[in-house]
């Protein structure tokens, strides 16, 4: 039998996949336990790491007063808003959809629904107001009087009357376009570059982030690929001579830009395209004398970064280049285990490698879709001192590991940051710290080294034009938004420094549930109604080295399907099955039924449909339920049936059959809750009973 179900790059575990996946989706409780003892420390250093946070928070709070207060706007607009969420249902929206007539639609959609008037007035900031503003109409179309304030959407209203709504529309995007220069350094890099050279930024180093990625086509990857290779030459111009090499300037490359499918199921034609480029990159890089770092993404995409960054390590022409680097997620279950693995590869190659430890900037993202695919457990933490704890423990190991490793401490936290200084002056270690562009500059503008000298922090400035921005800005208003995040605490003045501060390994201890009991495991994300269906973890070699074994094993016989009357495969005309994604492949056969057994099928079909009229709901609902039981327990045979009859993707056909099953169970809980005969009131006395029937028999052509 060929092999077409799983194509070459689906060839099993690799060694970096066997070396990082141990806790992948495992147990939460367990990664925390093991991260503890190294993100512990002595009762007298933790009080002095507390002391010094609240000095920072103190120091950030006093400095704030009065800037433009971005933070501000943007713990204003929280998920908890309708505002908040629309602006991320716009801002996604407009990502995905690529004509402006269908975007446009979206956002009037979007205005006309909008609660703005809420935010008005509310905060302290004018920055806030202003903004409010913008985003409904932009200060530029029209200045509102005060009894606007109050009734903002018959203002709406009235406006797209007089101006229309292109204009009003128009105005949105603009806002939208003027919230991006927060957080976008520049449009293009000699722009970045002049305003990274202006006096303030000087005593920042900088790495420079072409904005784009999850390129789509090849002429997307393609033009990533051109735009970083133009951004390494530019960028060399901030080179300066003596420059020690952690100083270097960088730029900091999202592999997701750099191919049209950079996915786990494409890994073999990933590698062969992909790694030639990235290496191509690397090499400009080390040539121009700037650093070179890869982004950390989604979690589906690690194992296949990690192989990559791998060919740059084993890449002769870059031996003794220290710049290369590669950021590290701390909210993955994985983080400590990449960690170990980077140093050892870092020790069997004797190269050296900046690591940016981060928390992780797709955690909605990553949450959803686990759920969504019904995977077992989560990828990421589901608390967030449990990210901190980890985050802490990787520090750990950089601070104390390998000196190959050059540490970067990515975080606006000054929890974090006050732990790092802390941990890196009991082990002399040298490191630098990483913030970026628009958000931190209170936190890092204080802070100083045992000798007095500022503390090397570097700066990650996005650059890129508004299209190109929009992903990167939801993960900021994600981040920002959210009431955990240590940005949007230090804002609301009501909560006292020693408060935001807290030290998460006490927390964490303190947890009567390592695991965030509000957000349930993915298998039971619909509580005690009904399983989730079972998904399967399409990103690692373990899992899908099992599923294909088992949908080979399914394969091994010819099918033949006959169709079945009253419970008995009968006879019919004999007809070959080809699979339709390689006709020449003989899969089976099937019979075919006859005008006839029709008859049969009907006529015994309502007889039938009388029993079931008299079969309790309950009854019924177990039925269905054993079903989705023994869908499941056949899933690999299902699965080998839709890509083989059907031409079906492996993942369309998970699934396919996975949208089987929960119709299955779906419709058993309904049938449990809302088919029980209900007693109706009986004004006169009288009993009223309503009961459901069933409607006879159907045809279903599927
Ligand atoms: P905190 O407020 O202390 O932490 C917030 C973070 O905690 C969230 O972002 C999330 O990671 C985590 N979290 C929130 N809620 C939960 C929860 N319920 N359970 C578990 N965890 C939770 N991110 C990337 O993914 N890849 C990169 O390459 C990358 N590069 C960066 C470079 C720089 C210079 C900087 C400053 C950040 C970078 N980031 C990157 C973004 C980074 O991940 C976020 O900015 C960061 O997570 C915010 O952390 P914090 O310590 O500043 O804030
Ligand atoms: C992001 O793009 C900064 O890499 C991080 O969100």
């Amino acid at each position: 039998m060929s092999d077409f179900l799983w194509p070459a790059g689906w060839a099993g575990p690799t060694p970096v996949g066997g070396a990082i996946n141990r806790h992948y989706l495992g147990d939460e409780a367990l990664v925390v336990r093991e991260q503890l003892p190294l993100a512990r420390l002595p009762e007298a250093d933790r009080n002095q790491v507390i002391e010094d946070a609240i000095r920072l928070v103190e120091h950030v709070r006093r400095e704030r007063k009065g800037s433009a207060g971005i933070e501000a706007f943007l713990q204003q607009y929280d998920l908890g808003s309708r505002e908040g969420v629309m602006l991320m249902c716009i801002a996604e929206a407009l990502l995905r959809i690529p004509d402006a007539d269908t975007a446009d639609r979206l956002i009037a959609e979007k205005i006309s629904s909008g609660n703005w008037a809420e935010h008005l007035g509310e905060a302290e900031s004018m920055f806030v107001n202003a903004s409010t503003w913008g985003l409904m109409l932009t200060g530029r179309v029209v200045r509102p009087a005060a009894s606007d304030v109050d009734d903002p959407s018959s203002l709406l209203q009235r406006l797209v009357a007089r101006l229309g709504e292109p204009v009003v529309r128009g105005a949105f995007r603009q806002a939208m376009r003027i919230m991006g220069h927060q957080f976008v350094m520049g449009r293009t890099i000699p722009d970045a570059i002049r305003r990274a050279t202006s006096a303030d930024n000087q005593r920042y180093r900088y790495t420079f982030d072409m904005l784009g990625e999850s390129a789509l086509t090849e002429g997307n990857d393609a033009r990533y690929f051109d735009a970083y290779g133009t951004a390494i030459h530019q960028v060399k111009t901030l080179v300066k001579g003596g420059m020690p090499p952690a100083a270097w300037p960088s730029i900091s490359v999202k592999l997701s830009a750099l191919h049209p499918r950079y996915e786990y199921a494409r890994r073999e034609d990933v590698l062969a395209k992909l790694g030639p480029k990235l290496e191509a990159l690397a090499l400009e890089s080390m040539k121009a004398g700037i650093a070179f770092t890869v982004d950390a993404e989604e979690v589906d995409r690690l194992e296949l970064s990690l192989e990559l960054f791998d060919r740059l390590l084993r890449l002769p022409a870059l031996d003794g280049w220290p710049g290369l680097g590669l950021a590290v997620q701390s909210y993955q279950k994985r983080a400590l285990d990449q960690l170990r693995w980077l140093g050892a590869r870092v020790d069997e190659t004797g190269r050296t490698v900046n690591v940016r430890l981060v928390k992780g900037a797709y955690w909605d993202a990553e949450i959803k879709r686990s759920q969504e695919r019904g995977l077992p457990g989560y990828p990421v933490f589901t608390r967030k001192p449990n990210t901190d704890v980890s985050f802490l423990a990787c520090a750990r190991v950089l601070l104390e590991g390998s000196q190959r490793l050059y540490p970067q401490f990515a975080s606006h936290n000054a929890h974090s940051v006050a732990w790092v200084m802390h941990v890196a002056r009991l082990n002399g270690r040298d490191y630098e710290f990483q913030r970026l562009h628009g958000m931190g500059e209170e936190l890092y503008d204080s802070l100083r080294d045992p000798q007095g000298q500022p503390v090397p922090c570097r700066v990650y400035a996005p650059v890129g034009s508004h299209e190109d921005l929009l992903p990167y800005l939801v993960r900021r208003l994600l981040e920002n938004g959210a009431n955990t995040s240590f940005v949007n605490r230090i804002v609301d003045e009501r909560v006292p420094a020693a408060e935001i501060v807290r030290d998460p390994v006490t927390e964490v201890e303190g947890f009567a549930s390592i695991a965030h009991p509000r957000i349930p495991p993915p298998p039971r994300l619909f509580g005690e109604e009904r399983a989730n269906s079972m998904g399967i973890n399409l990103a690692d070699g373990t899992e899908q080295a099992k599923l294909a074994k088992a949908c080979r094993a399914a394969t091994d016989q010819p099918w033949s399907a006959a169709p079945v009357v009253g419970g008995k495969a009968r006879e019919g005309s004999r007809r070959e099955l080809r699979n339709p994604a390689n006709r020449d492949e003989v899969i089976g056969e099937v019979r075919e039924a006859d005008p006839a057994l029709l008859d049969e099928a009907f006529t015994l079909g309502r007889r039938a449909q009388l029993a079931w009229e008299r079969t309790a709901p309950a009854a019924r609902a177990d039925i269905l339920e054993a079903a989705a039981r023994a869908f499941e327990e056949r899933h690999a045979d299902l699965i080998a049936r839709c890509v083989r009859e059907a031409g079906k993707t492996v993942p369309d056909s998970l699934a396919e059959l996975r949208q089987a099953v929960d119709f299955l169970r779906y419709y058993a809980a309904r049938l449990r809750k809302d088919f029980l005969p209900l007693d109706l009131p009986g004004p006169t006395g009288e009993s009223n009973r309503l009961e459901w029937r069933g409607r006879g028999v159907f045809v279903c052509l599927s």
